[in-house]
Formats: structure tokens, C-alpha cells, sequence
């Protein structure tokens, strides 16, 4: 069910946050990691994780391409 795709998060600012998401009926978040800027995170899809928000500036690379998330201010 889960694919284990790895989903890199790059911080293009400090202070970024990227959260994970509960799988099943229940959507929470389960883990907040803060990133400062160039720190890079590595992340998967598991059993426990079905969503990963990223709030902040940064550089997002998937299988499905590379996207920017931007900083409202
Ligand atoms: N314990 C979490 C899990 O196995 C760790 C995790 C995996 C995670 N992917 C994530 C945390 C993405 C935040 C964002 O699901």
C-alpha cells in the first residue's frame, strides 16, 4: 500500500517546519521537525504518515518533480 517514497525537503529559510500527518480516519499531526535555512530533510510515506505539510520557504523534491513552498509574508 505504502510506495516508501522518499519526499527532500530543502530549507530556503529558517524556521522552516515539515509535519506529518496521520494515516487513517484520524488526520493529526504526529511530528513537527524544524528546519533552518539549507538544512535538508529526508523523508518518507509510512504506515504511520500518509500526508507531509511543509510551512515555510523551501524546495521540495518528489518523484513527481521539484516545487517551491513560499513563505505568506
Ligand atoms: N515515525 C514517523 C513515521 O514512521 C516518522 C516520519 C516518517 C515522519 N515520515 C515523516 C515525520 C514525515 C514527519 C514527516 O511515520
Amino acid at each position: 500500500m505504502n510506495s516508501n517514497d522518499y519526499v527532500v525537503i530543502k530549507a530556503a529559510e529558517d524556521g522552516v517546519n515539515v509535519i506529518g500527518l496521520t494515516r487513517g480516519t484520524d488526520t493529526r499531526f504526529h511530528h513537527s521537525e524544524k528546519l533552518d535555512k539549507g538544512e535538508v530533510m529526508i523523508a518518507q510515506f509510512t504506515d504511520h504518515t500518509s500526508a507531509i505539510k511543509v510551512r515555510g520557504k523551501a524546495t521540495i523534491m518528489t518523484s513527481y518533480g521539484e516545487i517551491e513552498s513560499d513563505n505568506k509574508k
